[in-house]
């Protein structure tokens, strides 16, 4: 009787190797966007206290209403979270660290996220983000400057039609008068109200906006619009971000009904939509957080991406080619034949080559249908023959340009044969 299968976990998700190239690319990408904005990677831990979370993120949101995977350690009693977003956790870090001590810093981050969500094309449990966050840096200029890292991380993935959706929230005291203002619209169409929104009422009001109930889009679209609460120095915050962008030919359009789903922000907000609808990049500014998580009060600006979408738009438009999987295939057989295979394949990777060495026996004929379907450039083949006069033979499998063309084989001795297959690939791919 065979043990019953163990499935993963509903919404998450195993990447396996046939996505590889995709990944690679996209966060090779990601890296190099990065190093050209200044921005140094940090690594926090998956884990961290529950009350990080709900004090960063904001007790009534959905996230920590209804998505946290949290739960207590049995070992000690602490209450702890599987991280559903990186912010909080890097200004924790850079709190402990003491980071900002001489100036500000540009950070970035990528990693698994979680958040109990109903799984759905481009919503998953876990899920990885791309993030970053500028700390130290009050200015319209750094939020401009988040979003011109976004357009040109799309650019250089060859995306074509993300845009650009913008809108500020002022400050908490601009943002106190139009609730009040809110509160008392939506009191006026109390009967018209589903029980989401009668729910928020009085403790979230503005995340009213953000419903998605068609139902309650008209009573969404006439609410007072905070832009009309906000003062000078928010408006000049605003429109110093327009003018970047204005003057770098960024295309955006001002979504007044944009609220973010995470209670710390404040001034610009801003989200990167595909043209499928969904939700590629968010972000924006949150300067009370710092000081909301006791650090000395710093303001903050970021986004998180979220990759697996930027994936799917990859597959749909870009289009990925398979990398190969090796550079050389070592076939052998007879006894005295595997050390030299195995002494052959090490010197090859010494040179720089990426070898698979045939493993789990086999004749040359299926062992040879291996090293076709491995994608390798050129098959190294070790019998007792070639081993007792410690030679090899060279069977060049892919007919590549100026390569020795395929099909030939050659005999070499085993001290000239990494420079014989370097040099051939060389020629085949000058750039490889
Ligand atoms: P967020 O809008 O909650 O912001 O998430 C950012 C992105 O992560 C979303 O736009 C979406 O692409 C992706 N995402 C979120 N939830 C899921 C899910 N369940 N499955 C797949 N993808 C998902 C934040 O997390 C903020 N920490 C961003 C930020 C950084 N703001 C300032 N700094």
């Amino acid at each position: 009787m065979s043990a019953d299968r163990i499935q993963g976990v509903r919404g998450m998700n195993d990447v396996l190797p046939a996505d590889e190239a995709l990944w690679q690319r996209f966060e090779d990408t990601v890296a190099a966007c990065m190093r050209a904005y200044g921005y140094h990677r940090i690594r926090t831990p998956i884990v961290e206290h529950t009350r990080l979370f709900v004090r960063g993120i904001g007790e009534v949101t959905d996230i920590v209403e209804k998505e946290m995977y949290s739960f207590t350690d049995a070992l000690n009693g602490e209450q702890l979270t599987l991280r559903p977003e990186g912010t909080a956790g890097v200004v924790r870090s850079v709190i402990e660290h003491n980071l900002l001590y001489d100036g500000p810093r540009r950070l970035w981050y990528a990693g698994p996220m979680f958040r109990h969500e109903r799984p759905q094309k481009g919503r998953y449990r876990q899920f990885h983000q791309v993030g970053l966050e500028a700390l130290g840096m009050p200015g319209p200029d750094v939020d401009a400057e988040v979003i011109l890292l976004c357009h040109r991380l799309w650019a250089d993935l060859g995306l074509q039609g993300v845009r650009l959706e913008i809108n500020t929230l002022g400050q908490a005291d601009e943002r106190r008068a139009h609730r009040e203002a809110l509160i008392e619209h939506f009191q006026r169409h109390a009967s018209e109200l589903d029980e989401d929104a009668r729910r928020r009422l009085h403790s979230n009001p503005l995340r009213i906006l953000d419903t998605k109930n068609p139902a309650m889009q008209p009573i969404a679209e006439s609410a007072p619009r905070l832009i009309d609460f906000l003062g000078e120095a928010s408006l000049a915050h605003f429109e110093g971000l327009q003018s970047l962008l204005r003057a770098q030919n960024i295309p955006w359009r001002v979504n007044p009904r944009l609220v973010r789903g995470l209670d710390y922000y404040n001034l610009s907000v801003f989200e990167w939509v595909a043209a499928d609808g969904l939700t590629l990049c968010g972000g924006g500014r949150y300067d009370p957080l710092i000081g909301m998580l006791g650090g000395k009060p710093a303001p903050g600006c970021g986004f998180g991406i979220g990759v697996e979408r930027v994936l799917d738009q990859m597959r749909a438009q870009a289009g990925v080619q398979p990398g190969s999987a090796c550079d050389v295939y070592v076939v052998h057989q007879g006894a005295a034949a595997l050390p030299a295979a195995v002494q052959a394949a090490e010197r090859l990777r010494d040179a720089g080559l990426d070898v698979i060495t045939h493993a789990g026996g086999g004749s040359f004929k299926s062992q040879f249908k291996r090293a076709d379907a491995s994608g390798a450039f050129a098959a190294v083949v070790i019998g007792d023959d070639e081993a007792a006069s410690g030679e090899a033979t060279v069977k060049w499998l892919r007919d590549a340009g100026a390569a020795p063309g395929e099909g030939r084989q050659q005999r070499v001795a085993m001290a000239a044969l990494a420079e014989l297959i370097v040099d051939a690939l060389v020629a085949a791919d000058p750039d490889a």
